[in-house]
């Protein structure tokens, strides 16, 4: 068993990774060989990447993908998407293809207010904490002022400061809870400095109020954080094309097909287990463009998980209808993202991915990501509910079960030939490959 390194930051990189050799990769410099293989050989490059966390010793790799074709309000654009798993990129292209031949997609950015908490404990007199935050509100608002400065330029800044009583849910305890509009960053840096200077400025200025006792003077200030929870920053993504023209290459007319669909999407909204893995399904589309661009998947994942079960019950985030012949399918979410700061102009290939998207405002990004998540549902959807998913996933698995059996370039051209017109599976591949080798 391992000793408790001291210190283990402070190692240069060779240093860390020979520590790491010796205490967990059994001594192989197999294993060395490979992290050194990761690094980049152009060293300014490398550092900027060692830099942009702790403890870096190599590199890891996601595939960065193009899906083109996508007419979202009438613009043609190929979307950025860095993902590993197999059939996703083909999935999303696949329907934007689709709905480019049947009017595009159609997004709209619905609002855009973030939310950050100072979260504190008082014991007092209720009327006299609602009095006192009346007179420092001002005081709050102006004590960020040279935070807010640049982002007031842009047109952002603090919307509003509530006081709130939360001592129903648990004792004592209330919170300053915040509305900021950041623009064009998702604001995370810039709202975490407000509120923790609001915090600062509370408890100082409380300890100054003559109104209070002693101990009503004494606020506990807990903490102050946004909240990855923003249900009033939501983009809307829609599509919609009169039944017919949805009929299949499988044979299904137009009104079979979206009777379907629209029963599957309906078994995801009333159904949890079936919703979890619907959703997922988006979050493959939208994770994808989302790191590609250098944002915070995990913040995005963890709302748009929570507006799921916005009204009690988790559910599903994409919604169809057919009325009066038209079909429409569409999906509302929240969406804190950013195009200015963070990694967005220090990652190459993150700068490179928004360039390819013209520059869009963090408005326009939302748009383009939540029409990738729903793009990625219809495709899930619709091979879901004609040919299942397995065929197109197994053909794109295919490529990896090749590459782990080492295949040539000339076995990996034969053996896809050959499973063009048969169906995929670990064994089949293994066999189809032995046999190519025994001839
Ligand atoms: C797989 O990554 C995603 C799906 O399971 C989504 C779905 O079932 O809708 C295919």
């Amino acid at each position: 068993m391992s000793q408790p390194v001291a210190g283990f930051s402070k190692l240069n990189k060779e240093e860390k990774i020979d520590w790491l050799k010796r205490h967990y990769l059994q001594n192989n410099t197999e294993a060395v060989k490979i992290l050194k293989q990761y690094w980049n050989e152009d060293a300014k490059l490398q550092q900027l990447h060692d830099e942009f966390t702790e403890n870096t010793i190599s590199n890891f790799y996601l595939p960065f993908g193009i899906a083109p074709n996508f007419n979202i309000n009438g613009k043609l654009l190929a979307i950025p998407m860095a993902i590993e798993e197999s059939s996703v990129i083909a999935a999303t292209s696949k329907a934007a293809k689709f709905w480019g031949s049947r009017g595009g997609f159609k997004a709209e950015v619905l609002n855009t207010k973030k939310i950050g908490q100072v979260h504190f404990i008082y014991s007092g007199e209720k009327e006299k904490l609602q009095r006192y935050f009346k007179e420092v509100k001002p005081k709050l608002f102006k004590s960020v002022k040279e935070i807010t400065a640049n982002m007031e330029k842009r047109g952002g800044g603090v919307l509003e400061i509530e006081l709130r009583d939360k001592t129903a849910s648990l004792e004592n305890y209330y919170q300053l809870h915040c509305n900021f509009e950041t623009k064009d960053s998702m604001g995370a840096n810039f709202i975490n400095s407000c509120l923790e200077k609001f915090a600062h400025v509370f408890k100082e200025e409380a300890e100054k109020c003559p109104d209070f006792t002693s101990e009503e003077q004494n606020i506990e200030i807990l903490m102050s954080i946004l909240s990855n929870y923003v249900p009033e920053c939501i983009v809307r993504a829609e599509v919609s094309c009169p039944v017919e023209q949805l009929s299949e290459e499988s044979g299904m007319t137009g009104e079979e097909f979206a009777s379907k669909f629209k029963r599957a999407i309906r078994i995801a909204e009333i159904e949890k287990y079936r919703a979890v893995t619907h959703n997922k399904g988006i979050m493959n589309g939208i994770d994808a463009v989302v790191l590609a661009t250098g944002n915070d998947f995990r913040a995005v994942e963890a709302g748009i998980h929570a507006y799921a079960s916005k009204d009690g019950s988790y559910t599903s985030l994409t919604h169809a209808s057919v009325e009066a012949g038209i079909f429409k399918f569409w999906m509302e979410i929240p969406l804190a993202l950013g195009t200015v700061g963070g990694l967005t102009s220090l990652h190459p290939m993150v700068k490179l991915a928004l360039e390819m998207l013209q520059k869009p405002s963090a408005k326009e990004l939302m748009e383009i990501v939540a029409v990738a998540g729903l793009a990625q549902n219809f495709g899930a959807v619709r091979s879901l509910i004609t040919t299942g998913i397995q065929q197109g996933h197994m053909k794109m698995h295919l490529m990896n079960i090749l590459n782990q059996q080492e295949a040539t370039p000339e076995e990996k051209k034969m053996i896809t030939d050959y499973f063009k017109n048969h169906t995929v599976s670990h064994n089949s591949v293994i066999n189809q490959l032995e046999k190519l080798r025994q001839q």
